[in-house]
């Protein structure tokens, strides 16, 4: 627990220069009525056609958000600024993992490359409501083609560019996708990703794979299959690519976009978005709690692949008609200031990253950070996983060199905009994710159903509906309702837990599913048991996660080994290089035991808490429930 030293207040000219200033009347405003305060936010906006009702709960849990309405979030994120003096302001400044290459748009040439790429689609015969698959890293053409699907009423799946062959296969052909846009390949660390390779094996056995768009980026050999994959440079040269391109009026609950993320099943999750809640959630969580201004620049380190990406890299700030920077490279990679660099260089305003990255960068010292002038920066962010009382004072103190207040951000792939975190205007509590966003309420419940008094750990739930939270699980309402909706009625349940102080500060714990968060991504154990038992030694594997300095959390493989197969450094690292080739890099096993029985229940569950303990050396507990 924190004591009151532990709390920051802003300064003055902080609060005076926000957008929210008197963040408690606002918050009283909005919980007194959070339909009128979410009506107000999306006068906002453009709707070519008002909406009928703002919140329409007769289908509860499937809440509906400016029902009747017509919108499309292209023409608040783009469109809506061609006819100010935003057409003229630089809406993304792109820099390469190599950072000699730049590439910058206007919003009036963002535009045109949207709908380059809407015309191209169109040609394919993409239509409203298909799903089209986008697998491409953090390029320009990413907001491209998420902005052409958008335009046209089409949904996209983007699955990130680090997920590999198998995991790929499984979300196209979840969402039956005709389209896939890919890249050839993508630098990592200096080294070339395989991206094309890797679609090449995805679509092998996909039946509904019709056209492979492939953006030339590595500039590597692939193999093209003249039938079905097309050079998006090459493409761009014909008449279909050409001329205006109309941004489509769907209905506000149309879908915009549907994301995979994992669950405590081996079969991810696809969430599912809509077009008109969307944007007016992600656009009003941007604009208070960053304070975005017209002459800010934003860096969200996130990837798109990410629902992160997706709302505060892409449509949040493009709806805010904001500069957005993008890298294409990671923290370290050639040298631990390069982050810092081009905070100097390109004048970064407006910093959100991850506490993983964070404390990477924190153990090459302050010396790195000291070599920059980083006085443009006013604003630092988190998001992913809970930030460390000392990360958070490091970011604070060296990064931001004490002046920014720092906006943690709680939310998920689910809730589509934040849902606790703070105003710039708020004392800050280092550690703490903040408050319910304005509209919202938060509670702790224990396992009966009690809501738990202040200081008391519990399941974190939310009260109110908002309007851009996931609508459904796509062609799986049941599991939505299983998963979110069940435990207690009324209440979503977020799957985390967590405790709120006395001033109504929320303190995050963790994961209290089969989820683990490593790097802040978000790996579920199913899916890693899986890749597992899919490699010919494994008889039977438990994964957990153990708390990891850096990333939050590692995990830990407890493995029964098929017969004929023994223990042995090289199996270790063979099984490692397996999970990452069929699942993703980012859920490599750190620690593996061998062992010749896992323990279970009765009723044959695998008893995580018992593998926790002796990974950690810990006291096993109660075992009485222990089948032997
Ligand atoms: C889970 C959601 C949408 C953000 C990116 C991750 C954890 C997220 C925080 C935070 C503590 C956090 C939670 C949540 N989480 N942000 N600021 N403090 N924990 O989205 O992959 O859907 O994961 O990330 O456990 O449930 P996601």
């Amino acid at each position: 627990m924190t004591d009151q030293h532990d709390v920051f207040q802003p300064d003055q000219s902080i609060i005076d220069n926000a957008w929210v200033s008197d963040w408690k009347t606002l918050e009283e405003k909005a919980k007194a009525d959070p339909v009128a305060y979410w009506e107000e936010q999306a006068r906002n906006l453009e709707w070519s056609k008002p909406w009928d009702k703002v919140l329409d709960d007769s289908g509860k849990p499937f809440f509906k958000w400016f029902t009747g309405a017509r919108t499309n979030i292209v023409t608040n994120a783009v469109d809506r600024h061609l006819n100010t003096a935003r057409r003229n302001k630089l809406a993304l400044i792109w820099v390469g993992e190599n950072t000699d290459e730049v590439r910058t748009f206007s919003y009036f040439a963002l535009n045109r490359e949207v709908e380059q790429m809407a015309n191209v689609l169109k040609a394919m015969g993409v239509r409203k409501g298909d799903v089209v698959t986008i697998y491409l890293p953090r390029i320009p053409e990413i907001f491209f083609a998420m902005l052409a699907c958008a335009k046209i009423g089409a949904v996209h799946s983007v699955v990130f560019a680090g997920y590999s062959s198998e995991a790929l296969n499984q979300r196209i052909d979840g969402s039956e996708s005709k389209v896939v846009i890919t890249a050839d390949g993508s630098w990592i660390n200096g080294k070339v990703f395989p991206m094309k390779q890797i679609v090449d094996d995805a679509v092998k056995f996909s039946p509904t794979v019709e056209n492979v768009i492939v953006v030339r980026n590595t500039k590597s050999d692939v193999a093209m299959d003249s039938t079905r994959d097309h050079w998006y440079h090459e493409l761009c040269k014909l008449p279909i690519a050409k001329g205006k391109c109309q941004t489509v009026q769907v209905d506000a609950e149309d879908p915009l976009f549907i994301l995979y993320t994992s669950g405590s099943t081996g079969k991810p999750k696809a969430i599912v978005h809509t077009h008109g809640g969307y944007q007016v959630g992600t656009y009003t969580t941007l604009r208070n709690c960053f304070d975005i201004k017209e002459e800010d620049r934003w860096w969200c380190t996130a990837d798109p692949g990410w629902i992160t990406g997706h709302s505060y890299l892409v449509y949040g700030p493009l709806l805010n008609g904001a500069t957005v920077f993008m890298h294409e490279g990671g923290p370290t990679y050639p040298y631990p200031d390069g982050w810092w660099q081009l905070i100097e260089h390109y004048g970064i305003t407006s910093f959100y990253t991850a506490p993983t990255a964070i404390r990477t960068l924190m153990r090459f010292g302050e010396a790195w950070v000291r070599k920059h002038d980083l006085s443009s920066l006013r604003i630092l962010g988190s998001v992913g996983e809970p930030i460390n009382p000392e990360a958070w004072r490091w970011f604070h103190d060296v990064v931001g060199n004490g002046k920014c207040p720092i906006t943690d951000t709680w939310w998920q792939t689910e809730t589509g905009m934040f849902q606790i975190t703070t105003v710039p205007a708020m004392p800050l509590k280092p550690g703490a994710a903040g408050r319910p966003v304005f509209g919202q309420e938060a509670a702790v419940m224990d396992e009966e159903g009690n809501e738990l008094p202040p200081g008391q750990e519990g399941f974190l739930v939310l009260k109110n509906p908002w309007p851009s939270m996931m609508r459904t699980l796509y062609k799986d309402p049941d599991r939505y309702l299983d998963t979110y909706w069940k435990k207690y009625p009324g209440l979503y349940l977020t799957g985390d837990s967590a405790r709120i102080d006395e001033d109504g500060y929320i303190w995050i714990i963790g994961r209290t599913d089969d989820v683990i968060k490593v790097s802040g991504h978000r790996i579920g154990t199913a899916e890693v048991e899986s890749a597992l038992v899919s490699h010919p030694a494994v008889a039977e594997a438990a994964a957990i996660g153990l708390p990891h300095e850096v990333k939050g959390n590692s995990i830990h493989c407890t493995v029964i080994l098929a017969q004929g197969y023994e223990p042995s450094k090289q199996l270790t690292a063979d099984l490692r290089a397996h999970v990452a080739e069929v699942l993703s890099p980012i859920a490599k096993p750190d620690s593996f035991d061998f062992v010749e029985k896992l323990p279970k229940t009765r009723s044959g569950k695998i008893m995580r808490r018992v593998l926790k303990a002796r990974a950690l050396g810990q006291d096993e507990g109660d075992l009485s429930t222990l089948d032997d």
